[in-house]
């Protein structure tokens, strides 16, 4: 049931995300965290942030159309997200129920639903937050002057938004397969053939073996629903984690299942990555596109590395050795996203501490120097 809700959520990059989430959502029980908490006394409005009060954060979109889920414990609460996992040190509460809009301290939306925004102006006394996981290129509330100026606050990708919650989870230690258990050369998956992408990937087909599973250039048979994305990568040596576009901080779940499932991913989307890969044995986890002049320099390079096992194992040297992450990485960014708590946790804690709610967001354009052309990416 809740697979299948989800499943609808997420249109472009469906089959990556799906199959997290099923990983996710089997991983554990599924204590409702409403449940095991007092109920939260009523708060009214005006006095909302006062500190022995419950800040109730209030989910007013669906997501996609489909009405949030809103689960608590906290194995689940990287993704989707909706969760404010069981030890926020703030009382806190996420709900849907928009009748309780005049308890709110706080209102969200989905990006890609801000048709559903409420209209009436009493709500504009408290923050707005943005939401969304979607790349900006693909997002037009983020081109809008006006939508955006509601806002206060950004919950998306971006690092450096008011609150990060990246699809690029901290990535797992599990053992790789063996190198000489690795059967498949390359693989790639998607179903949304952008352009730059897909003719990238054309052309290094012409030089190497590329496995592709997706609609894109598809000559693998299709994947099944619920069958793990990570363990049929795990028998590749690399994973093309190729985002649709190339704006800042946008980052797929791909990269994620890559690195987890003991694949080399071979990334063709933003330099922002290297926030992430900065740190500890991350260093040498990811091979970039940028770092090659064209499809076939790159080729050369990876059937190369999948001949040399010490090479190729270098990039693996943080699933054997751990992250081995200094200290600075955990009031990185980064390190919040994947090492603090729950989303909706952080922003409870946020809410009950800032006075003054900053007013509007700039629009986020992703174009520019950042807008995706097949020069940038192939040039020789
Ligand atoms: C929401 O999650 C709860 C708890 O797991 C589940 O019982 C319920 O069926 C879900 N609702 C929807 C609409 O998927
Ligand atoms: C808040 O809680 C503390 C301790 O529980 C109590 O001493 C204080 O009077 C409360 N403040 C308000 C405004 O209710
Ligand atoms: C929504 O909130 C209102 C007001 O607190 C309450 O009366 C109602 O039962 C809630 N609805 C649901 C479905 O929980
Ligand atoms: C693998 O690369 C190393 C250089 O790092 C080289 O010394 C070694 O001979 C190579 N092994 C094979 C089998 O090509």
């Amino acid at each position: 049931m809740k697979v299948r809700l989800y499943i609808c959520l997420i249109s472009l990059s469906a089959v990556g995300v799906v199959l997290l989430l099923f990983e996710m959502l089997t991983l554990n029980n599924y204590a409702v965290f409403w449940a095991k908490e007092s109920v939260p006394q009523s708060v009214e409005a005006g006095s909302l942030r006062t500190v022995n009060s419950s800040i109730l954060i209030l989910y007013w979109t669906t997501v996609f159309g489909h009405k949030v889920n809103i689960t608590g414990s906290d194995e689940q609460y990287r993704w989707p997200f909706f969760a404010l996992g069981e030890n926020c040190p703030v009382k806190c509460e996420l709900t849907t129920n928009k009748s309780r809009v005049g308890e709110a301290s706080a209102i969200v939306i989905h990006g890609r639903n801000t048709e559903e925004m409420p209209t009436s102006s009493q709500y504009n006394t408290v923050p707005w937050i943005f939401h969304v996981n979607e790349s900006p290129r693909f997002t037009t509330a983020f081109l809008n002057k006006n939508i955006m100026q509601k806002f206060s606050y950004l919950a998306t990708q971006r690092l450096d938004s008011d609150f990060p919650c990246s699809l690029f989870l901290k990535p797992k230690l599990a053992k790789p397969v063996p190198f000489a258990q690795k059967t498949g050369l390359s693989i790639a998956i998607y179903s949304h053939c952008e352009n730059v992408r897909t003719i990238y990937l054309h052309r290094l087909m012409k030089y190497m073996q590329v496995d592709s599973y997706g609609k894109c250039l598809q000559n693998k048979p299709r994947i099944p629903p619920g069958h793990r994305l990570d363990t049929v990568m795990a028998k590749y040596k690399f994973v093309f984690a190729f985002p649709n576009s190339d704006c800042d901080y946008y980052m797929t779940e791909k990269i994620y299942l890559a690195l987890s499932s003991g694949s080399v991913p071979v990334w063709m989307g933003t330099d922002t990555i290297d926030e992430i890969l900065q740190w500890g044995n991350l260093k040498q986890s990811v091979i970039k596109v940028r770092d090659f002049r064209s499809p076939r320099q790159l080729a050369q390079y990876l059937t190369w590395l999948s001949q040399n096992e010490t090479e190729y194992n270098k990039f693996l040297k943080w699933k054997y050795k751990g992250f081995e992450f200094p200290k600075e990485y955990y009031s990185s960014n980064i390190g919040k996203w994947w090492e603090g708590g729950p989303l909706y946790c952080r922003v409870c804690m946020k809410i009950a501490k800032d006075k003054h709610v900053r007013s509007g967001l700039n629009v986020d354009k992703c174009d520019g120097k950042e807008r995706r052309t097949l020069e940038k990416w192939i040039r020789e």
